[in-house]
């Protein structure tokens, strides 16, 4: 994940386009939010391809959004950038006085910044200091979770953050090892990581500390806590006609992005009712069938791409919805099957493919 080059940046654009394009459906110019600015690569082309456009860009990590906010300067008129996790979104939005935005990207998980730097702590193959927060400023480090948490909590956070088969072995090396000395430095706990997997097993899906790194990770920053909260309080917060693109790189990720949009892309109301209440309709249009992956071609100029799933959505106005099906549906069995057809938009049964973000 060392390129700079931002993720699937067509395909982004591709489907922000309509919703970015219009000037105000209201008569106000487009409100963009890229929720995780990182080094400003997506927001830049967001800026560059709608000068009127304002962006609102967040992040919780205050050495990312100064560098952004570097190569964004030329834009700060209209630009708003704000040290904030993304389930704060409604708060920021509202202390700037917007209301509805009209575009939302998320691309999730580290920046090429927050790996290549050896003292954040985030990557296995060079030595630091445990630390692992994509916010320095506050919560607790790398080295707190695997100095203090017991054995089979650590198991638990392997085992379901870092899908590790060896998640027991690993958390009773930690625990026998810490005994000793507390765990400091990264590369201590790649070596005993590396020491505690059997040798056969050492051979296959890359480096053997990967999965425990990218566990800890998403455990020091409460990560799948923040995207739970995150994507379902942007999606409430898009415009009729608003768009939304989620990149995960974790199917724990592509889970609960898929899982918030679907909810929203079908009728709330009780599949026995012969008639859909007003209001009650979807409120979601998917936007893509499945999570769409990338193409070869763009996994070969961009590695960090190679895990990459993409899901996008479009806010529609769930009043429009119900009055349709009111006057061209008045039977019980067209009330039904109408929901049935929405249930099966948002329904679709896709394959979680393992991977890691880092
Ligand atoms: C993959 S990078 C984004 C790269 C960006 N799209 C670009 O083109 O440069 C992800 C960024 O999201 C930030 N981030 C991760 N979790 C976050 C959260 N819960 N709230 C806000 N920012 C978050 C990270 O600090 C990181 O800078």
């Amino acid at each position: 994940m060392g390129s700079h080059t931002p993720v699937l940046l067509e395909r982004c654009l591709e489907l922000l386009a309509p919703a970015l394009a219009a000037p105000g459906r209201s008569g106000r110019d487009a409100i963009h939010v890229d929720a995780t600015l990182g080094l400003g690569g997506h927001a830049e082309a967001v800026l560059v391809g709608y000068p009127r456009l304002v962006l609102v860009g967040l992040d919780r990590d205050p050495q990312a959004l100064r560098l952004a906010g570097e190569r964004l300067a030329r834009y700060a008129d209209r630009t708003r950038l704000v040290h904030a996790r993304y389930d704060e979104l409604p708060g920021v939005l509202d202390e700037l006085g917007y209301g509805p935005v009209d575009g939302v990207l998320f691309d999730l998980g580290v920046s090429s910044m927050q790996l290549d730097e050896p003292a954040r702590g985030f990557a296995y193959a060079r030595d630091a200091p445990l630390d692992m927060r994509m916010d320095q400023t506050r919560g607790r480090t790398a080295q707190e979770v695997v100095n203090t948490y017991d054995a089979a909590s650590l198991a638990r956070i392997l085992r379901g953050y870092g899908e590790e088969r060896f998640a027991r072995q690993i958390a009773s090396a930690i625990v026998r090892e810490r005994a000793r000395a507390p765990i400091t430095s990264s590369a201590r706990l790649a070596e005993l990581v590396e020491r505690a997997i059997p040798a056969p097993a050492r051979r296959t899906g890359g480096h053997p500390a990967k999965r425990t790194f990218q566990a800890l990770r998403i455990e020091v920053n409460g990560e799948l806590d923040a995207l739970s909260a995150g994507v379902p309080a942007a999606l409430d917060r898009l415009a009729v006609g608003g768009r939304a693109v989620v990149l995960s790189y974790h199917s724990l990720e592509d889970r609960i992005v898929k899982q918030a949009m679907a909810v929203r892309a079908r009728s709330s109301a009780p599949v026995d009712l012969p008639v859909e209440p007003v209001g009650s309709g979807p409120r979601l249009r998917l936007l893509t069938k499945g999570a769409e992956l990338p193409s070869e071609v763009e996994v070969a100029a961009n590695p960090r791409a190679a895990s990459v799933r993409l899901r996008a959505a479009e806010r529609i106005d769930e009043r429009k919805r119900v009055q349709v099906k009111a006057m061209h549906q008045p039977g019980t069995r067209g009330g039904a099957r109408h929901r049935e057809d929405n249930d099966r938009g948002g329904g679709y049964d896709d394959v979680d493919r393992d991977d890691d973000s880092s």
